[in-house]
Protein backbone atom coordinates (compact mmCIF):
# COMPACT_ATOMS: atom_id res chain seq x y z
CA UNK A 1 0.00 0.00 0.00
CA UNK A 2 0.99 2.98 -1.07
CA UNK A 3 -0.17 6.80 -0.22
CA UNK A 4 0.20 10.05 -2.16
CA UNK A 5 3.79 11.18 -0.26
CA UNK A 6 5.08 8.18 -1.92
CA UNK A 7 5.37 6.15 1.74
CA UNK A 8 4.69 2.54 1.89
CA UNK A 9 2.25 1.71 4.71
CA UNK A 10 3.49 -1.83 6.06
CA UNK A 11 2.74 -1.31 9.88
CA UNK A 12 -0.82 -1.76 11.48
CA UNK A 13 -1.12 -0.99 14.98
CA UNK A 14 -4.55 -2.01 16.08
CA UNK A 15 -5.99 -0.96 19.52
CA UNK A 16 -8.30 -3.95 20.76
CA UNK A 17 -9.77 -2.21 23.21
CA UNK A 18 -10.05 1.59 24.55
CA UNK A 19 -10.06 0.07 28.35
CA UNK A 20 -7.25 0.49 30.55
CA UNK A 21 -7.13 -0.76 34.38
CA UNK A 22 -4.61 2.31 34.73
CA UNK A 23 -5.70 6.13 34.44
CA UNK A 24 -2.34 7.52 33.73
CA UNK A 25 -2.32 11.21 34.21
CA UNK A 26 -1.20 12.52 30.64
CA UNK A 27 -3.34 9.95 28.96
CA UNK A 28 -6.35 9.56 30.32
CA UNK A 29 -8.83 11.86 32.51
CA UNK A 30 -10.02 9.91 35.70
CA UNK A 31 -13.45 9.36 34.75
CA UNK A 32 -13.36 7.86 31.35
CA UNK A 33 -16.50 7.06 29.47
CA UNK A 34 -15.78 4.09 27.55
CA UNK A 35 -17.50 2.98 24.27
CA UNK A 36 -20.29 0.84 25.18
CA UNK A 37 -19.40 -2.86 24.54
CA UNK A 38 -21.86 -3.05 21.53
CA UNK A 39 -19.64 -1.31 19.32
CA UNK A 40 -16.99 -3.38 19.54
CA UNK A 41 -15.67 -5.90 16.38
CA UNK A 42 -15.55 -9.15 18.23
CA UNK A 43 -12.33 -10.59 18.09
CA UNK A 44 -13.17 -12.84 14.72
CA UNK A 45 -13.90 -9.28 12.97
CA UNK A 46 -10.51 -7.73 14.34
CA UNK A 47 -9.07 -11.07 13.16
CA UNK A 48 -10.51 -11.17 9.73
CA UNK A 49 -9.79 -7.15 9.24
CA UNK A 50 -5.83 -7.80 10.41
CA UNK A 51 -5.62 -10.52 7.50
CA UNK A 52 -6.88 -8.51 5.14
CA UNK A 53 -4.47 -5.80 5.91
CA UNK A 54 -1.77 -8.43 5.60
CA UNK A 55 -2.85 -9.84 2.25
CA UNK A 56 -2.41 -6.05 1.60
CA UNK A 57 1.45 -5.49 2.25
CA UNK A 58 0.93 -4.84 6.43
CA UNK A 59 4.42 -6.79 7.44
CA UNK A 60 4.23 -5.40 10.89
CA UNK A 61 0.92 -5.98 13.63
CA UNK A 62 1.22 -4.20 16.85
CA UNK A 63 -2.02 -4.68 19.58
CA UNK A 64 -2.06 -2.04 21.69
CA UNK A 65 -4.88 -0.19 23.49
CA UNK A 66 -5.53 0.88 26.09
CA UNK A 67 -4.84 -2.53 27.68
CA UNK A 68 -4.83 -4.73 25.54
CA UNK A 69 -4.64 -7.34 27.89
CA UNK A 70 -7.92 -6.45 29.73
CA UNK A 71 -9.91 -6.94 26.63
CA UNK A 72 -11.37 -10.89 27.15
CA UNK A 73 -10.36 -13.71 25.36
CA UNK A 74 -7.40 -11.24 23.71
CA UNK A 75 -5.32 -14.51 23.43
CA UNK A 76 -7.16 -16.17 20.81
CA UNK A 77 -6.41 -13.14 18.50
CA UNK A 78 -2.75 -13.32 19.63
CA UNK A 79 -2.69 -16.91 18.89
CA UNK A 80 -4.42 -16.85 15.54
CA UNK A 81 -2.78 -13.89 14.27
CA UNK A 82 1.16 -15.54 15.55
CA UNK A 83 -0.09 -18.32 12.91
CA UNK A 84 0.62 -15.63 10.17
CA UNK A 85 3.66 -15.51 10.93
CA UNK A 86 4.38 -19.31 10.73
CA UNK A 87 2.38 -19.27 7.24
CA UNK A 88 5.25 -16.22 6.35
CA UNK A 89 2.82 -13.92 6.06
CA UNK A 90 4.02 -11.54 8.79
CA UNK A 91 7.32 -10.78 10.13
CA UNK A 92 5.84 -9.91 13.48
CA UNK A 93 3.54 -9.41 15.88
CA UNK A 94 4.39 -7.03 18.88
CA UNK A 95 2.41 -5.69 21.48
CA UNK A 96 2.03 -2.99 23.54
CA UNK A 97 1.41 -3.01 27.64
CA UNK A 98 0.93 -1.36 30.50
CA UNK A 99 2.97 -4.39 32.22
CA UNK A 100 -0.35 -5.65 34.51
CA UNK A 101 -1.25 -8.63 33.20
CA UNK A 102 1.92 -10.11 31.95
CA UNK A 103 2.55 -12.36 35.27
CA UNK A 104 -0.35 -13.89 33.39
CA UNK A 105 0.26 -14.05 29.89
CA UNK A 106 3.79 -13.93 29.17
CA UNK A 107 4.51 -17.70 28.61
CA UNK A 108 1.19 -17.38 26.34
CA UNK A 109 2.60 -14.36 24.40
CA UNK A 110 6.12 -16.01 23.67
CA UNK A 111 4.40 -19.17 22.72
CA UNK A 112 2.09 -17.34 20.03
CA UNK A 113 4.97 -15.72 18.25
CA UNK A 114 5.50 -12.67 19.67
CA UNK A 115 8.81 -12.09 20.61
CA UNK A 116 8.88 -8.41 21.52
CA UNK A 117 6.96 -6.35 23.45
CA UNK A 118 7.07 -2.72 24.76
CA UNK A 119 6.35 -1.74 28.37
CA UNK A 120 5.28 1.53 29.77
CA UNK A 121 6.91 2.56 32.44
CA UNK A 122 7.41 6.28 33.79
CA UNK A 123 9.11 5.75 36.94
CA UNK A 124 10.73 3.01 39.22
CA UNK A 125 9.53 4.78 42.18
CA UNK A 126 6.28 3.26 44.08
CA UNK A 127 4.48 6.23 45.33
CA UNK A 128 5.34 8.52 42.06
CA UNK A 129 4.06 5.59 39.58
CA UNK A 130 0.77 5.59 41.81
CA UNK A 131 0.55 9.01 41.18
CA UNK A 132 1.17 9.03 37.80
CA UNK A 133 -0.77 6.02 36.63
CA UNK A 134 -3.23 6.45 39.42
CA UNK A 135 -4.40 2.92 39.62
CA UNK A 136 -1.20 1.30 39.36
CA UNK A 137 0.76 -0.29 41.22
CA UNK A 138 4.30 -0.75 40.69
CA UNK A 139 5.17 -3.97 42.27
CA UNK A 140 2.53 -5.97 40.01
CA UNK A 141 4.04 -4.23 36.62
CA UNK A 142 8.21 -5.51 37.79
CA UNK A 143 6.60 -8.72 39.12
CA UNK A 144 4.72 -8.66 35.44
CA UNK A 145 8.44 -7.94 33.49
CA UNK A 146 9.97 -10.52 35.63
CA UNK A 147 8.09 -13.12 33.72
CA UNK A 148 7.92 -11.37 30.68
CA UNK A 149 11.82 -11.81 30.58
CA UNK A 150 11.84 -15.48 32.05
CA UNK A 151 9.82 -16.12 29.33
CA UNK A 152 12.11 -14.97 26.73
CA UNK A 153 10.08 -12.02 25.36
CA UNK A 154 13.10 -8.88 24.31
CA UNK A 155 11.53 -5.45 26.83
CA UNK A 156 11.43 -2.17 25.65
CA UNK A 157 10.26 -0.13 28.41
CA UNK A 158 8.90 2.91 26.89
CA UNK A 159 8.41 6.14 29.67
CA UNK A 160 6.87 9.24 28.74
CA UNK A 161 9.24 12.39 29.84
CA UNK A 162 7.11 14.40 32.76
CA UNK A 163 8.33 17.62 33.80
CA UNK A 164 9.07 17.65 37.46
CA UNK A 165 7.53 13.89 37.76
CA UNK A 166 10.20 11.58 35.87
CA UNK A 167 12.91 13.93 34.45
CA UNK A 168 15.07 13.58 37.19
CA UNK A 169 15.01 9.57 37.11
CA UNK A 170 15.70 9.23 33.55
CA UNK A 171 19.47 8.16 34.63
CA UNK A 172 18.53 5.47 37.35
CA UNK A 173 15.81 4.18 34.66
CA UNK A 174 18.32 3.90 32.04
CA UNK A 175 20.70 2.24 34.42
CA UNK A 176 17.92 -0.68 35.63
CA UNK A 177 16.66 -1.25 32.12
CA UNK A 178 20.27 -1.58 30.12
CA UNK A 179 20.95 -3.51 33.64
CA UNK A 180 18.19 -6.54 32.72
CA UNK A 181 19.51 -6.28 29.20
CA UNK A 182 15.79 -4.25 28.16
CA UNK A 183 15.91 -1.26 25.41
CA UNK A 184 14.53 2.62 27.27
CA UNK A 185 12.70 4.91 24.79
CA UNK A 186 11.86 8.17 25.82
CA UNK A 187 8.63 9.81 24.86
CA UNK A 188 7.23 13.63 24.47
CA UNK A 189 3.94 13.95 25.87
CA UNK A 190 1.36 14.59 22.80
CA UNK A 191 -1.80 16.35 23.01
CA UNK A 192 -4.16 13.73 22.58
CA UNK A 193 -7.46 14.56 24.29
CA UNK A 194 -8.69 16.62 27.47
CA UNK A 195 -6.87 15.69 30.91
CA UNK A 196 -7.46 17.45 33.95
CA UNK A 197 -4.36 18.75 34.11
CA UNK A 198 -2.30 21.20 31.92
CA UNK A 199 -0.49 19.18 29.41
CA UNK A 200 2.20 22.38 28.91
CA UNK A 201 3.11 21.60 32.50
CA UNK A 202 3.71 17.90 31.89
CA UNK A 203 5.77 18.75 28.52
CA UNK A 204 9.81 18.55 28.42
CA UNK A 205 11.73 17.84 25.06
CA UNK A 206 13.44 14.96 24.59
CA UNK A 207 16.31 16.81 23.65
CA UNK A 208 16.59 18.37 27.04
CA UNK A 209 16.76 15.01 28.38
CA UNK A 210 19.32 13.92 26.14
CA UNK A 211 21.18 17.12 26.31
CA UNK A 212 21.59 16.05 30.63
CA UNK A 213 22.49 12.52 29.79
CA UNK A 214 24.63 13.68 27.68
CA UNK A 215 26.93 15.45 30.19
CA UNK A 216 27.20 12.16 32.24
CA UNK A 217 27.44 9.74 29.18
CA UNK A 218 28.26 8.93 25.80
CA UNK A 219 25.56 8.71 23.42
CA UNK A 220 26.64 7.10 20.48
CA UNK A 221 23.80 7.94 17.08
CA UNK A 222 23.18 4.05 15.52
CA UNK A 223 21.25 3.01 12.48
CA UNK A 224 19.28 0.43 14.65
CA UNK A 225 15.06 0.31 13.58
CA UNK A 226 12.37 -1.36 14.90
CA UNK A 227 9.97 0.20 12.53
CA UNK A 228 8.69 2.47 14.75
CA UNK A 229 10.23 6.62 15.08
CA UNK A 230 12.29 6.42 17.51
CA UNK A 231 15.62 7.48 16.79
CA UNK A 232 18.05 5.32 18.64
CA UNK A 233 22.01 5.78 20.64
CA UNK A 234 23.94 3.21 22.06
CA UNK A 235 25.56 4.25 25.90
CA UNK A 236 28.54 3.67 25.87
CA UNK A 237 29.10 3.48 29.46
CA UNK A 238 26.50 0.44 29.79
CA UNK A 239 26.11 -1.11 26.61
CA UNK A 240 22.34 -0.33 26.32
CA UNK A 241 20.49 1.30 23.96
CA UNK A 242 18.23 4.55 24.52
CA UNK A 243 15.35 5.36 22.04
CA UNK A 244 14.07 8.58 21.15
CA UNK A 245 10.59 9.45 20.24
CA UNK A 246 9.85 13.34 20.21
CA UNK A 247 6.65 14.08 18.05
CA UNK A 248 6.77 17.62 19.39
CA UNK A 249 10.12 18.61 19.13
CA UNK A 250 11.17 16.61 15.65
CA UNK A 251 8.14 15.86 12.92
CA UNK A 252 9.12 12.38 11.61
CA UNK A 253 5.97 11.97 9.38
CA UNK A 254 8.42 12.44 6.17
CA UNK A 255 8.92 8.63 6.93
CA UNK A 256 5.59 7.22 8.61
CA UNK A 257 5.13 3.82 7.80
CA UNK A 258 1.61 3.23 9.73
CA UNK A 259 -2.00 3.03 10.22
CA UNK A 260 -4.30 2.69 13.23
CA UNK A 261 -7.15 0.75 13.81
CA UNK A 262 -9.75 0.88 16.74
CA UNK A 263 -11.48 -1.89 18.11
CA UNK A 264 -14.65 -0.33 15.97
CA UNK A 265 -13.38 -0.74 13.41
CA UNK A 266 -12.70 3.15 12.23
CA UNK A 267 -9.18 3.30 10.60
CA UNK A 268 -7.08 6.70 11.48
CA UNK A 269 -4.53 7.36 9.05
CA UNK A 270 -2.43 9.64 11.75
CA UNK A 271 -2.28 9.54 15.13
CA UNK A 272 -2.53 13.49 15.10
CA UNK A 273 -4.66 14.20 12.73
CA UNK A 274 -9.36 13.45 12.88
CA UNK A 275 -8.60 11.90 9.70
CA UNK A 276 -10.60 8.46 9.92
CA UNK A 277 -12.27 6.07 7.73
CA UNK A 278 -14.90 3.41 9.12
CA UNK A 279 -14.06 0.28 7.97
CA UNK A 280 -16.73 -1.71 10.08
CA UNK A 281 -19.85 -1.60 7.55
CA UNK A 282 -17.55 -2.62 4.82
CA UNK A 283 -16.46 -5.22 7.01
CA UNK A 284 -20.02 -6.34 7.56
CA UNK A 285 -21.50 -5.31 4.25
CA UNK A 286 -20.30 -8.50 2.58
CA UNK A 287 -18.68 -12.29 3.40
CA UNK A 288 -16.38 -11.22 0.44
CA UNK A 289 -13.15 -8.80 1.47
CA UNK A 290 -13.22 -6.71 -1.65
CA UNK A 291 -15.70 -4.15 -0.21
CA UNK A 292 -13.24 -3.82 2.39
CA UNK A 293 -10.32 -4.10 0.42
CA UNK A 294 -11.26 -1.35 -1.83
CA UNK A 295 -12.50 0.51 1.66
CA UNK A 296 -8.97 0.28 2.63
CA UNK A 297 -7.32 1.77 -0.91
CA UNK A 298 -9.49 4.31 -0.53
CA UNK A 299 -8.22 5.25 3.18
CA UNK A 300 -4.55 5.08 2.64
CA UNK A 301 -5.16 7.91 -0.50
CA UNK A 302 -6.43 9.89 2.75
CA UNK A 303 -3.53 9.72 4.74
CA UNK A 304 -2.18 12.86 5.55
CA UNK A 305 1.44 13.82 5.19
CA UNK A 306 1.74 14.60 8.86
CA UNK A 307 0.74 16.27 12.36
CA UNK A 308 1.18 19.74 13.57
CA UNK A 309 1.04 19.09 17.60
CA UNK A 310 1.40 21.91 19.63
CA UNK A 311 0.92 22.16 23.21
CA UNK A 312 0.35 25.44 24.06
CA UNK A 313 -1.83 26.47 27.36
CA UNK A 314 -4.50 28.36 24.93
CA UNK A 315 -4.49 25.44 22.48
CA UNK A 316 -6.68 22.83 22.48
CA UNK A 317 -5.89 19.43 21.96
CA UNK A 318 -4.55 18.44 18.42
CA UNK A 319 -7.22 16.04 18.04
CA UNK A 320 -9.77 15.20 20.62
CA UNK A 321 -9.50 11.60 21.57
CA UNK A 322 -7.33 9.66 23.95
CA UNK A 323 -4.11 8.30 23.04
CA UNK A 324 -6.33 5.08 24.36
CA UNK A 325 -8.65 5.27 20.97
CA UNK A 326 -5.97 4.67 18.89
CA UNK A 327 -2.95 3.12 20.53
CA UNK A 328 0.43 4.70 21.03
N1 LIG B 1 1.53 11.55 24.94
C1 LIG B 1 2.56 10.69 24.83
N2 LIG B 1 2.50 9.41 25.14
C2 LIG B 1 1.35 8.95 25.60
N3 LIG B 1 1.00 7.72 26.01
C3 LIG B 1 -0.29 7.77 26.38
N4 LIG B 1 -0.79 9.02 26.25
C4 LIG B 1 0.21 9.78 25.76
C5 LIG B 1 0.34 11.14 25.40
N5 LIG B 1 -0.68 12.00 25.51
C6 LIG B 1 1.93 6.60 25.96
C7 LIG B 1 1.84 5.60 27.05
C8 LIG B 1 2.37 4.36 26.40
C9 LIG B 1 2.09 4.55 24.95
C10 LIG B 1 1.06 3.63 24.43
O1 LIG B 1 1.67 5.88 24.80
O2 LIG B 1 2.63 5.88 28.15
O3 LIG B 1 3.76 4.22 26.57
FE1 LIG C 1 -3.64 2.85 30.30
FE2 LIG C 1 -1.45 3.17 28.82
FE3 LIG C 1 -3.24 5.14 28.99
FE4 LIG C 1 -1.76 4.52 31.10
S1 LIG C 1 -1.02 5.32 29.15
S2 LIG C 1 -3.98 4.89 31.10
S3 LIG C 1 -1.54 2.35 30.91
S4 LIG C 1 -3.59 3.18 28.07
Amino acid sequence: MEDPFGRIVNYLRVSVTDRCDFRCVYCMSENMTFLPRKDLLSLEELERLCSVFIDKGVRKLRLTGGEPLVRRNVMHLIRNLGKQIDQGRLDELTITTNGSQLHRFSNELYEAGIRRINVSLDTLNEEKFAKITRWGRLPQVLNGIAHAKKAGLQIKINAVALKGENETEIEDMMHWAHGEGFDLTLIETMPLGEIEGDRTDQYIPISTVRQRLEQKFTLEDIPYKTGGPARYVEVKETGGRIGFITPMSHNFCESCNRVRLTCTGTLYMCLGKDDAVDLRSALRSSESDETLSHAIDKAILLKPKGHDFVIDRNAAPAVSRHMSTTGG
